[in-house]
């Protein structure tokens, strides 16, 4: 029992500075976005359980768009060259923000995987 309980210690321990950081990523979403169930629409769509889900945006489900990690990646660096590059060109994106930073983007997109 001592075991256990100290082995939920250093899991937690781990996972604290992780969720935080995942937290801080997504901050500057929610100018746009809700995450949670049912949440409404800002300027951006609700994100409740976006991951593994093929976009809500008729541009990008016409092509197919599925967000999983290399998807997310490629659009939150750039989300104009993302639909750009999908659409030949026919469609911009509307999402002015550029996660330029890999780690950024990728705690963003773990803090998605967990909305569902
Ligand atoms: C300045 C406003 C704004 C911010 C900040 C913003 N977004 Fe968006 N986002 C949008 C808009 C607007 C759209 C819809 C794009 C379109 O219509 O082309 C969008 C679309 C999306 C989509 C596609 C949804 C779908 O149904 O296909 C994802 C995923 C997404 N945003 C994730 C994020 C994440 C993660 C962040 C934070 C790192 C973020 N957004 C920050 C405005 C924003």
């Amino acid at each position: 029992m001592k075991n256990v309980a100290f082995s939920l210690t250093v899991v937690a321990t781990l996972l604290t500075p992780w969720l935080a950081s995942a937290q801080e990523a997504v901050k500057k979403c929610l100018a746009c976005h809700t995450f949670d169930q049912g949440g409404a629409k800002k300027i951006g769509p609700n994100l409740f359980g976006i991951f593994g889900k093929t976009s809500t945006l008729p541009d990008l489900a016409a092509k197919g768009v599925v967000w999983d990690e290399p998807t997310l990646m490629e659009y939150l660096a750039n989300p104009s060259a993302f639909v750009s590059a999908k659409t030949a060109g026919a469609s911009k994106s509307k999402m002015a923000l550029l996660v330029k930073d890999e780690a950024e983007r990728k705690a963003a997109i773990e803090y998605l995987k967990t909305l569902k």
